[in-house]
Protein backbone atom coordinates (compact mmCIF):
# COMPACT_ATOMS: atom_id res chain seq x y z
CA UNK A 1 0.00 0.00 0.00
CA UNK A 2 1.57 3.37 -1.34
CA UNK A 3 1.52 6.01 1.48
CA UNK A 4 1.39 9.59 -0.08
CA UNK A 5 2.50 13.02 1.34
CA UNK A 6 2.55 16.66 0.33
CA UNK A 7 2.06 19.57 1.78
CA UNK A 8 1.39 23.13 0.63
CA UNK A 9 3.15 26.38 2.28
CA UNK A 10 0.59 28.94 3.76
CA UNK A 11 3.07 32.25 2.51
CA UNK A 12 1.50 34.19 0.17
CA UNK A 13 -1.85 33.44 -2.36
CA UNK A 14 -2.56 30.18 -3.70
CA UNK A 15 -1.84 30.09 -7.60
CA UNK A 16 -2.90 28.49 -10.77
CA UNK A 17 0.70 27.00 -10.74
CA UNK A 18 -0.22 25.63 -7.19
CA UNK A 19 -3.49 24.14 -8.22
CA UNK A 20 -2.16 22.52 -11.48
CA UNK A 21 1.03 21.26 -10.56
CA UNK A 22 -0.18 19.72 -7.05
CA UNK A 23 -3.18 20.33 -5.34
CA UNK A 24 -5.32 19.27 -8.33
CA UNK A 25 -3.54 16.56 -8.43
CA UNK A 26 -3.83 15.43 -4.44
CA UNK A 27 -7.37 13.75 -4.88
CA UNK A 28 -6.81 11.20 -7.25
CA UNK A 29 -4.17 9.94 -4.98
CA UNK A 30 -7.04 8.94 -2.43
CA UNK A 31 -7.49 5.96 -4.43
CA UNK A 32 -4.03 5.01 -5.10
CA UNK A 33 -3.15 4.66 -0.86
CA UNK A 34 -3.14 6.05 2.98
CA UNK A 35 -2.75 10.11 1.67
CA UNK A 36 -1.42 13.03 4.13
CA UNK A 37 -1.77 16.32 2.67
CA UNK A 38 -0.97 19.26 5.52
CA UNK A 39 -0.43 22.99 5.95
CA UNK A 40 3.12 23.56 6.05
CA UNK A 41 2.78 26.25 8.45
CA UNK A 42 5.93 25.96 9.71
CA UNK A 43 7.68 26.25 6.72
CA UNK A 44 5.65 29.78 6.09
CA UNK A 45 7.79 31.24 9.32
CA UNK A 46 11.19 30.84 6.91
CA UNK A 47 10.47 34.20 5.61
CA UNK A 48 8.91 37.23 7.31
CA UNK A 49 5.33 37.04 7.01
CA UNK A 50 2.84 38.87 9.62
CA UNK A 51 0.81 36.50 12.24
CA UNK A 52 -2.67 36.97 10.47
CA UNK A 53 -1.18 36.77 7.03
CA UNK A 54 -0.37 33.45 8.34
CA UNK A 55 -3.36 32.49 9.85
CA UNK A 56 -5.55 33.94 6.73
CA UNK A 57 -3.46 32.02 4.58
CA UNK A 58 -3.68 28.61 6.54
CA UNK A 59 -7.45 29.17 6.72
CA UNK A 60 -7.08 29.43 2.86
CA UNK A 61 -5.48 26.12 2.48
CA UNK A 62 -7.34 24.09 4.34
CA UNK A 63 -10.43 25.22 2.49
CA UNK A 64 -8.88 24.53 -1.04
CA UNK A 65 -7.66 21.11 0.00
CA UNK A 66 -11.90 20.30 1.14
CA UNK A 67 -12.85 22.17 -2.29
CA UNK A 68 -10.18 20.22 -4.50
CA UNK A 69 -11.98 17.07 -3.29
CA UNK A 70 -9.99 15.61 -0.92
CA UNK A 71 -12.30 13.59 1.35
CA UNK A 72 -11.58 13.85 5.30
CA UNK A 73 -13.15 10.21 5.63
CA UNK A 74 -10.14 8.90 2.79
CA UNK A 75 -7.15 10.66 3.85
CA UNK A 76 -5.99 13.00 6.84
CA UNK A 77 -5.66 16.80 6.73
CA UNK A 78 -3.23 18.58 9.11
CA UNK A 79 -1.69 21.56 10.38
CA UNK A 80 2.24 21.04 10.30
CA UNK A 81 2.41 22.91 14.10
CA UNK A 82 -0.40 20.57 15.36
CA UNK A 83 2.11 17.44 14.53
CA UNK A 84 5.09 18.24 17.43
CA UNK A 85 6.55 15.45 15.80
CA UNK A 86 7.30 17.44 12.99
CA UNK A 87 9.69 19.66 15.13
CA UNK A 88 11.28 16.67 17.03
CA UNK A 89 12.07 14.75 13.55
CA UNK A 90 13.80 17.69 12.26
CA UNK A 91 16.14 18.39 15.54
CA UNK A 92 17.50 15.33 14.95
CA UNK A 93 17.94 15.17 11.12
CA UNK A 94 19.66 18.50 11.24
CA UNK A 95 22.43 16.51 11.95
CA UNK A 96 22.49 14.27 9.10
CA UNK A 97 22.07 17.01 6.26
CA UNK A 98 25.44 19.44 5.87
CA UNK A 99 25.79 22.86 5.34
CA UNK A 100 27.63 22.48 1.87
CA UNK A 101 24.57 20.34 0.58
CA UNK A 102 21.93 22.92 2.02
CA UNK A 103 23.87 25.69 0.37
CA UNK A 104 23.42 24.34 -3.12
CA UNK A 105 19.99 24.14 -2.97
CA UNK A 106 17.86 26.48 -5.39
CA UNK A 107 15.04 27.38 -3.09
CA UNK A 108 17.98 28.91 -0.90
CA UNK A 109 19.52 30.44 -3.58
CA UNK A 110 16.70 32.11 -5.25
CA UNK A 111 15.49 33.60 -2.09
CA UNK A 112 18.76 34.44 -0.47
CA UNK A 113 20.75 35.41 -3.61
CA UNK A 114 19.99 39.30 -2.99
CA UNK A 115 20.27 38.76 0.99
CA UNK A 116 23.30 39.51 3.48
CA UNK A 117 24.15 36.70 6.07
CA UNK A 118 22.93 38.75 8.76
CA UNK A 119 19.12 38.35 7.12
CA UNK A 120 18.89 35.20 6.40
CA UNK A 121 17.45 33.33 8.99
CA UNK A 122 18.10 29.84 10.01
CA UNK A 123 15.08 28.42 9.25
CA UNK A 124 15.45 28.62 5.63
CA UNK A 125 18.77 27.60 5.28
CA UNK A 126 17.58 23.99 6.98
CA UNK A 127 14.48 24.36 5.02
CA UNK A 128 14.95 20.92 3.68
CA UNK A 129 15.57 18.97 6.86
CA UNK A 130 12.13 20.22 8.15
CA UNK A 131 11.09 18.66 4.84
CA UNK A 132 12.85 15.45 5.48
CA UNK A 133 11.00 15.35 8.58
CA UNK A 134 7.45 16.13 7.05
CA UNK A 135 7.94 13.45 4.41
CA UNK A 136 9.58 10.32 6.42
CA UNK A 137 7.13 11.10 9.70
CA UNK A 138 4.78 8.97 7.46
CA UNK A 139 7.02 6.65 5.57
CA UNK A 140 5.84 8.43 2.75
CA UNK A 141 6.45 6.38 -0.74
CA UNK A 142 5.50 8.95 -2.95
CA UNK A 143 5.45 12.91 -2.65
CA UNK A 144 3.57 14.61 -5.67
CA UNK A 145 5.01 17.78 -6.38
CA UNK A 146 5.95 20.73 -8.57
CA UNK A 147 9.17 20.49 -10.45
CA UNK A 148 10.21 23.18 -8.36
CA UNK A 149 10.53 20.99 -5.10
CA UNK A 150 12.11 17.85 -6.69
CA UNK A 151 15.39 18.90 -5.34
CA UNK A 152 14.08 18.89 -1.77
CA UNK A 153 12.44 15.20 -2.06
CA UNK A 154 16.33 14.31 -3.74
CA UNK A 155 17.55 15.39 -0.94
CA UNK A 156 15.29 13.61 1.35
CA UNK A 157 15.95 10.46 -0.81
CA UNK A 158 19.66 11.31 -0.28
CA UNK A 159 19.73 11.60 3.85
CA UNK A 160 17.52 8.22 3.68
CA UNK A 161 20.47 6.16 2.28
CA UNK A 162 22.52 7.94 4.66
CA UNK A 163 21.13 7.46 7.48
CA UNK A 164 19.50 4.06 6.79
CA UNK A 165 23.47 2.63 5.69
CA UNK A 166 24.65 3.77 10.03
CA UNK A 167 21.64 3.30 11.47
CA UNK A 168 19.72 -0.37 9.42
CA UNK A 169 16.43 -0.05 7.33
CA UNK A 170 14.57 3.07 9.73
CA UNK A 171 13.64 5.09 7.02
CA UNK A 172 11.11 4.34 4.10
CA UNK A 173 12.62 5.93 0.93
CA UNK A 174 10.10 8.03 -0.95
CA UNK A 175 9.89 9.69 -4.61
CA UNK A 176 8.58 12.10 -5.80
CA UNK A 177 5.59 11.86 -8.57
CA UNK A 178 5.36 15.36 -10.95
CA UNK A 179 2.53 15.89 -12.84
CA UNK A 180 3.13 15.28 -16.62
CA UNK A 181 1.60 18.11 -17.89
CA UNK A 182 2.43 21.11 -15.91
CA UNK A 183 4.76 20.42 -13.50
CA UNK A 184 6.21 24.07 -14.15
CA UNK A 185 3.69 26.63 -14.61
CA UNK A 186 5.17 29.88 -15.97
CA UNK A 187 4.70 33.48 -15.07
CA UNK A 188 1.63 35.03 -17.59
CA UNK A 189 3.63 38.30 -17.67
CA UNK A 190 7.35 36.69 -18.17
CA UNK A 191 7.29 33.21 -19.13
CA UNK A 192 11.23 32.82 -18.23
CA UNK A 193 9.79 32.62 -14.56
CA UNK A 194 7.53 30.44 -12.78
CA UNK A 195 3.90 31.72 -11.24
CA UNK A 196 5.04 31.96 -7.62
CA UNK A 197 2.81 33.58 -5.08
CA UNK A 198 4.34 36.92 -5.16
CA UNK A 199 4.03 38.10 -8.72
CA UNK A 200 0.40 39.77 -8.50
CA UNK A 201 0.37 40.64 -12.54
CA UNK A 202 1.98 36.91 -13.83
CA UNK A 203 -0.36 35.27 -11.68
CA UNK A 204 -3.70 33.97 -11.58
CA UNK A 205 -4.51 33.90 -8.04
CA UNK A 206 -7.19 31.27 -6.84
CA UNK A 207 -9.05 34.20 -5.32
CA UNK A 208 -9.30 36.18 -8.20
CA UNK A 209 -12.48 37.12 -9.40
CA UNK A 210 -13.07 35.47 -12.55
CA UNK A 211 -12.98 38.39 -14.41
CA UNK A 212 -9.61 38.91 -13.18
CA UNK A 213 -8.06 35.87 -14.10
CA UNK A 214 -9.54 36.00 -17.23
CA UNK A 215 -8.11 39.44 -18.15
CA UNK A 216 -4.70 38.17 -17.02
CA UNK A 217 -5.28 35.48 -19.41
CA UNK A 218 -6.47 37.85 -21.89
CA UNK A 219 -3.26 40.19 -21.25
CA UNK A 220 -0.93 37.50 -21.40
CA UNK A 221 2.76 37.98 -23.15
CA UNK A 222 2.79 36.16 -26.14
CA UNK A 223 5.51 35.41 -28.83
CA UNK A 224 6.69 37.14 -32.01
CA UNK A 225 4.72 35.45 -34.67
CA UNK A 226 0.92 34.20 -35.19
CA UNK A 227 0.52 30.39 -34.94
CA UNK A 228 -0.44 28.49 -31.81
CA UNK A 229 2.15 26.03 -31.50
CA UNK A 230 3.92 24.17 -28.97
CA UNK A 231 7.55 25.13 -28.63
CA UNK A 232 8.51 26.37 -25.07
CA UNK A 233 11.89 27.61 -26.26
CA UNK A 234 10.71 29.50 -28.77
CA UNK A 235 7.59 30.26 -28.36
CA UNK A 236 7.56 30.06 -24.66
CA UNK A 237 4.22 32.33 -23.96
CA UNK A 238 2.06 30.40 -26.31
CA UNK A 239 3.38 27.41 -24.88
CA UNK A 240 2.53 27.72 -21.07
CA UNK A 241 -1.31 28.76 -22.62
CA UNK A 242 -1.08 25.61 -24.39
CA UNK A 243 0.16 23.99 -20.93
CA UNK A 244 -2.40 25.38 -18.73
CA UNK A 245 -5.22 24.17 -21.19
CA UNK A 246 -3.98 20.60 -21.65
CA UNK A 247 -3.42 19.95 -18.00
CA UNK A 248 -7.27 21.55 -17.69
CA UNK A 249 -8.41 19.39 -19.78
CA UNK A 250 -6.34 15.94 -18.91
CA UNK A 251 -4.59 16.03 -22.33
CA UNK A 252 -1.01 16.94 -23.50
CA UNK A 253 -0.12 19.94 -25.07
CA UNK A 254 0.72 18.55 -28.78
CA UNK A 255 -3.42 17.67 -28.72
CA UNK A 256 -4.24 21.11 -27.59
CA UNK A 257 -1.86 22.17 -30.17
CA UNK A 258 -4.30 20.56 -32.83
CA UNK A 259 -7.01 21.48 -31.01
CA UNK A 260 -5.95 25.48 -31.87
CA UNK A 261 -4.10 25.11 -35.13
CA UNK A 262 -6.55 27.06 -36.95
CA UNK A 263 -6.98 29.85 -34.14
CA UNK A 264 -5.84 33.89 -33.58
CA UNK A 265 -4.03 34.35 -31.01
CA UNK A 266 -6.86 36.43 -29.24
CA UNK A 267 -9.17 33.09 -30.07
CA UNK A 268 -6.52 31.20 -28.78
CA UNK A 269 -6.40 33.16 -25.32
CA UNK A 270 -10.47 33.54 -25.22
CA UNK A 271 -10.67 29.64 -25.04
CA UNK A 272 -8.20 29.05 -22.32
CA UNK A 273 -9.83 31.54 -19.99
CA UNK A 274 -12.91 29.23 -20.48
CA UNK A 275 -11.15 26.58 -19.76
CA UNK A 276 -9.94 28.33 -16.37
CA UNK A 277 -13.04 29.49 -15.55
CA UNK A 278 -14.96 26.48 -16.13
CA UNK A 279 -12.72 24.38 -13.41
CA UNK A 280 -12.07 27.43 -11.07
CA UNK A 281 -15.72 28.88 -11.16
CA UNK A 282 -16.96 25.90 -9.51
CA UNK A 283 -14.14 25.28 -6.94
CA UNK A 284 -13.92 28.57 -5.55
CA UNK A 285 -18.00 28.12 -4.98
CA UNK A 286 -17.02 25.15 -2.83
CA UNK A 287 -14.28 26.92 -1.45
CA UNK A 288 -16.30 29.70 -0.18
CA UNK A 289 -18.89 27.55 1.42
CA UNK A 290 -16.50 26.03 3.74
CA UNK A 291 -14.52 29.01 4.47
CA UNK A 292 -18.16 30.29 5.56
CA UNK A 293 -19.22 27.60 7.82
CA UNK A 294 -15.75 26.56 8.97
CA UNK A 295 -16.22 22.76 8.36
CA UNK A 296 -12.24 22.62 8.13
CA UNK A 297 -11.93 23.05 11.19
CA UNK A 298 -12.71 20.00 12.88
CA UNK A 299 -11.24 18.76 9.93
CA UNK A 300 -7.80 20.02 11.17
CA UNK A 301 -8.41 18.80 14.69
CA UNK A 302 -9.49 15.36 13.75
CA UNK A 303 -6.56 15.12 10.98
CA UNK A 304 -4.17 16.82 13.94
CA UNK A 305 -5.03 13.46 16.40
CA UNK A 306 -4.53 10.95 12.93
CA UNK A 307 -1.16 12.28 11.85
CA UNK A 308 0.28 13.04 15.52
CA UNK A 309 -0.25 8.51 15.99
CA UNK A 310 1.46 7.45 12.98
CA UNK A 311 4.60 10.11 13.42
CA UNK A 312 4.92 9.41 16.81
CA UNK A 313 5.48 6.14 15.91
CA UNK A 314 7.84 6.96 13.35
CA UNK A 315 9.68 9.43 16.06
CA UNK A 316 10.28 6.53 18.31
CA UNK A 317 11.99 4.41 16.03
CA UNK A 318 14.61 7.14 15.23
CA UNK A 319 14.86 7.74 18.47
CA UNK A 320 15.53 4.65 19.60
CA UNK A 321 17.74 4.07 16.35
CA UNK A 322 20.40 6.66 17.24
CA UNK A 323 20.52 6.15 21.03
CA UNK A 324 18.31 8.18 22.77
CA UNK A 325 17.56 6.41 26.31
CA UNK A 326 13.47 5.60 25.85
CA UNK A 327 11.74 5.53 30.06
CA UNK A 328 8.92 3.76 28.75
CA UNK A 329 8.46 0.65 30.08
P1 LIG B 1 4.78 25.53 -2.25
O1 LIG B 1 3.83 25.99 -1.19
O2 LIG B 1 5.77 26.53 -2.78
O3 LIG B 1 3.98 24.98 -3.48
C1 LIG B 1 2.95 24.01 -3.33
C2 LIG B 1 2.99 23.04 -4.50
O4 LIG B 1 2.76 23.74 -5.74
C3 LIG B 1 3.81 23.42 -6.66
N1 LIG B 1 4.05 24.61 -7.51
C4 LIG B 1 3.95 24.62 -8.85
N2 LIG B 1 3.62 23.66 -9.73
C5 LIG B 1 3.59 24.00 -11.04
N3 LIG B 1 3.87 25.25 -11.50
C6 LIG B 1 4.20 26.25 -10.64
N4 LIG B 1 4.46 27.47 -11.10
C7 LIG B 1 4.25 25.95 -9.25
N5 LIG B 1 4.53 26.68 -8.13
C8 LIG B 1 4.41 25.84 -7.09
C9 LIG B 1 5.01 23.11 -5.78
O5 LIG B 1 5.98 22.36 -6.46
C10 LIG B 1 4.37 22.36 -4.64
O6 LIG B 1 4.17 21.00 -4.98
N6 LIG B 1 8.26 23.05 0.30
C11 LIG B 1 6.90 22.95 -0.22
C12 LIG B 1 5.88 22.61 0.86
C13 LIG B 1 6.26 21.41 1.65
C14 LIG B 1 6.16 20.06 1.20
C15 LIG B 1 6.62 19.27 2.29
C16 LIG B 1 5.72 19.46 0.03
C17 LIG B 1 6.76 21.40 2.91
N7 LIG B 1 6.97 20.10 3.31
C18 LIG B 1 6.66 17.88 2.20
C19 LIG B 1 5.77 18.07 -0.06
C20 LIG B 1 6.24 17.30 1.02
C21 LIG B 1 6.52 24.29 -0.83
O7 LIG B 1 7.04 25.31 -0.44
O8 LIG B 1 5.53 24.23 -1.75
Amino acid sequence: MERILSGIKPTGELTLGNYIGALRHFKDFQNRGDVYIFIADLHALTMPIEAETLRNNSRDIAAFYLASGLDPKRCTIFLQHTVPAHAELNAILQNYLYMGELKRMTQFKDKCSKMNDNQIGLGIFAYPVLMAADILLYDATIVPVGEDQVQHVEITRDLVHRFNSRYGEVLVLPRAEVTKVGARIMSLCDPSKKMSKSDPKGDIFLKDPLSVSRKKIMSAVTDSGSEVRFDPAAKPGISNLLTIYAALKDITPQEAEKRFAKFRYGDFKKAVAEAVEEELGPFKARYEKIIADRSYISVLRDGAKKASLVAAKTLRRVQKAVGLLSVDE
